[in-house]
């Protein structure tokens, strides 16, 4: 534990309001996962959503962080502070 309580191994982030930890050096996909949240995007159908290729090619795993919108989830390391939220579908229908 470093100082003022912080681990440094450790990020807080939130999802969509809920505070969460992940360990650092993880992506936002692989952070969500192990706080047991498995989907996190909804197609314009209504479909959930989330981890599905892992390597950035399906785009499945989009979500919002703070300003940017449609992040891949799989593709970015989550940081200190990071809003997460769900992303809103690309499209009305698929
Ligand atoms: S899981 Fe396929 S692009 Fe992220």
């Amino acid at each position: 534990m470093g100082a003022g309580g912080v681990n440094p191994g450790r990020v807080r982030f939130s999802f969509d309001g809920t505070a969460l930890e992940a360990t650092r050096g993880m992506t936002i996909a692989g952070a969500l996962l192990a706080n047991g949240v498995m989907s996190w995007h909804r197609t314009g159908a209504g479909r959930p959503r989330g981890l599905f290729c892992g390597i950035g090619m399906c785009f499945d795993c989009l979500v919002d962080v703070g300003g940017r919108r449609a992040v891949r989830a799989c593709l970015v390391p989550v940081r200190e502070g990071d809003e997460v939220r769900t992303s809103a579908p690309r499209r009305a229908a698929e």
